[in-house]
């Protein structure tokens, strides 16, 4: 008899999207298609260490000492492909089939958990390596989604060392380039931490400031005034779809990580009040998007369409979204007739279709003559 698939989710992480990624996690493990599926959970601490246990989500939540949980590691060489437990010398592996990474932000969302992944040659829902590191470095997303011909808002980018050497300078630039009020991001955060919006000279000093201590590369952008924020949802590999759209309307001046989370007070209206052409042109674009950066399996792509002139933007492409029952990313699928469950089986189905696809790639090379001898 066949045995059920072994599916790994991968929760919490070293990130400030912490306890974002335990909520997604929740909603993933109470979905998943018991009847199908085998679920190992599998939590990182935020100090870096992983656990594996029916218990692993409520230990992280409850922020529960870990000294006497089993350490467990995936090892990065590609023939064992399981979770290995080392306990009191002893070593233990139990095989996994499939992973999926709920590890929002960085070292989850960044290429550096699906690098890890990649050596251990286990399939993974989501993004590979490239993929993940430009759906998470807004300038380097910023550059591609360009080179593809994509809308994104004016911006510029800078090192901390910049504004270290010479705050004033830039300063300076970027009242010459655009108007209050900015944005200033740290490149590589989520769920908008890190991010302010400036009105002033002294609220751009505070938060470049701000930015400084969660990135080295940084950027300060145009704000887009009276902004509408439009998410689609895209689902696929090679050939994506997208999810109608939606909007999110904010609670406060922005969507900031409280207006997000905490305070329950966001909207968000699915489908988003859109003309049929206008509903089609960001669909589109979504799967622009999605193909540009080279992402896998899914993302939320995000845009902000100015109030006066209508014009869309590409704000950012998100390749682990929130994922929990409320979310964005499946009610998108929910309103475009794709269950939560069904959406997991299919993100399931093609990381397994991307690690055939990859292991049937020649990685070989058999030269003439050993000239290397
Ligand atoms: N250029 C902009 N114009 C208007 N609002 C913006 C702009 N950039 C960001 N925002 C607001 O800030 C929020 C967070 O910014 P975003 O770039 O999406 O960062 P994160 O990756 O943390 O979600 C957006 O959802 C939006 O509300
Ligand atoms: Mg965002």
């Amino acid at each position: 008899m066949n045995r059920k698939l072994r599916v790994g989710v991968v929760f919490g992480g070293r990130s400030g999207e912490h306890e974002v990624s335990l909520v997604s996690a929740t909603s993933v493990m109470t979905e998943l298609d018991r009847s199908r599926y085998d679920v190992v959970p599998i939590g990182i601490a935020p100090d870096g260490r992983w656990i594996s246990s029916a218990q692993a989500l409520r230990l992280l939540k409850e922020k529960t000492s870990l000294e006497s949980e089993p350490e467990r590691f995936l090892a990065p060489e590609p023939n064992r492909q399981a979770l290995v437990t080392a306990y009191q010398g002893e070593e233990a592996s139990l095989p996994i089939d499939v992973v999926i990474p709920l590890v929002h932000g960085t070292y989850g969302e960044d290429g550096t958990l699906q690098g890890l992944l990649e050596l251990a040659n286990l399939p993974y829902v989501g993004a590979g390596v490239l993929g993940s590191a430009l759906g998470m470095d807004k300038i380097a997303q910023k550059q591609v989604l360009t080179d593809a011909g994509l809308p994104v808002v004016r911006y510029f980018a800078f090192s901390a060392l910049d504004v270290r050497q010479n705050p004033r300078r830039l300063i300076s630039l970027a009242e010459k380039r655009f108007s209050y009020p900015l944005f200033v991001k740290p490149a590589n955060t989520g769920s908008s931490v890190g991010i302010s919006k400036a009105h002033n000279r002294q609220e751009l000093l505070a938060a470049l400031t701000l930015a400084m201590e969660y990135d080295r590369r940084l950027l300060v952008e145009q704000a887009v005034r009276g902004a509408r924020e439009i998410e689609c949802s895209v689902l696929g590999n090679d050939d994506p779809i997208a999810s109608v759209p939606g909007e999110i309307v904010p609670s406060n001046e922005f969507y900031d990580y409280e207006a997000k989370y905490v305070d329950g007070k966001s909207r968000a209206v699915v489908p988003a009040r859109l003309s049929r052409a206008l509903s089609g042109k960001i669909r589109k674009m979504a799967v622009a998007a999605f193909k540009a950066i080279d992402c896998a399996g899914m993302s939320r792509v995000d845009f902000l369409i100015a109030g006066k002139t209508g014009r869309i933007y590409i704000n950012e492409l998100n390749t682990i979204p929130g994922f929990t029952s409320i979310s964005m990313y499946p009610k998108l699928w929910e309103a475009s007739g794709v269950s939560f469950r069904e959406l997991l089986d299919r993100l399931i189905a093609l990381a397994l279709e991307r690690h055939r696809e990859k292991n049937s790639l020649r990685r070989t090379y058999t030269p003439a003559r050993d000239w290397y001898r």
